[in-house]
């Protein structure tokens, strides 16, 4: 616990609450200049240290959020707190692996995990030495010198995480990260990133479209209504936790309850989903 102290002195990151939204509003104009209500007034906290999930009808408003918490839009009205501290003022604790988030074809591996570095400006040798680190830890330090295209998708989006992590932000926003993944490459990626969470001792944000995902791995799902969005329901899960994996969570008894629950809480218009 005392170093838990020190390094959240060291880092500025001194709240217990990781994210905190309060009546968070954003609007936006459309082509004809009518103003178009994206998020209706969202309430939301993370713990530190959690992990959570974000389910909700497609085009509520879901990237909008993350892209607000992550400092890049700018609500249109309502407060948001990162460590305690208001977002426009803090700096490098949010990590965004957005939505389609593709590692540059023209780079080598490691010049892509290096990316997140180079824009913090810092130096040649720091950037690698730091990159291999994380590369090493995840067993891909033998690709450093591959191209994206010779990696499988999983492989690929482990990359784009470790791009994310290697600059070593309190929490990590993951937009979708497993959708364009098969089945089996996604339930084991579920698993991995979760552990490289917990061993990292990260907050975790994940939005996906998969019910089913969201139960097997948060500590908390919320579900999000249609737009103009908001937190329609809060579900307690910790199924990930009690097992310490996401696979496991997925064959305890109250997990089809959770998500017969959940798939009546979402907005879903019939034919919408395909
Ligand atoms: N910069 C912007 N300017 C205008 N409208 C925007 C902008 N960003 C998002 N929107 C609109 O806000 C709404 C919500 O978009 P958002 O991408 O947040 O939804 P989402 O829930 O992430 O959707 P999906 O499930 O498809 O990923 C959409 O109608 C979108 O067109
Ligand atoms: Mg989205």
């Amino acid at each position: 616990m005392g170093n838990d102290n020190i390094s959240n002195i060291d880092s500025g990151f001194n709240s217990e609450i990781a994210i905190q939204l309060e009546d968070v509003r954003k609007n936006f104009m459309n082509n004809e200049g009518e103003l178009v209500k994206v998020l209706a007034g969202i309430s939301m906290e993370v713990r530190k240290q959690e992990f959570v999930s974000i389910v909700g009808p497609s085009g509520c408003g879901k990237s909008t959020i993350f892209n607000i918490i992550a400092g890049l839009l700018e609500p249109s009205a309502g407060q948001i707190l990162v460590g305690g501290v208001n977002v426009q003022a803090t700096t490098g604790h949010v990590g965004y692996m957005m939505q389609r988030d593709l590692l540059l074809p023209w780079r080598t591996i490691l010049d892509n995990v290096t990316l997140g570095l180079e824009v913090k400006g810092l130096n040649k040798k720091d950037r690698v030495e730091l990159a291999m680190t994380y590369l090493e830890r995840y067993n891909l330090d033998s690709f450093a010198k591959s191209y994206p295209s010779m990696l499988s998708g999983g492989m690929r989006q482990r990359v784009a995480l470790i791009r994310t992590l290697v600059t070593e932000p309190e929490i990590i926003l993951l937009d979708e990260p497993f959708s364009a993944l098969d089945y089996q490459t996604r339930l084991i990626l579920e698993d991995e990133i979760l552990s490289i969470l917990k061993n990292e001792g990260k907050t975790g944000v994940l939005i996906t479209h998969d019910i089913e995902e969201a139960i097997s791995v948060s500590d908390r799902v919320f579900v999000m209504s249609n737009r103009p969005t908001y937190v329609k329901k809060i579900y307690e899960i910790g199924l990930a936790s009690k097992y310490g994996s996401a696979m496991k969570a997925r064959s305890d008894d109250a997990f089809k309850q959770y998500f017969e629950s959940i798939w009546s809480e979402l907005d879903i218009q019939m034919g919408s989903a395909i």
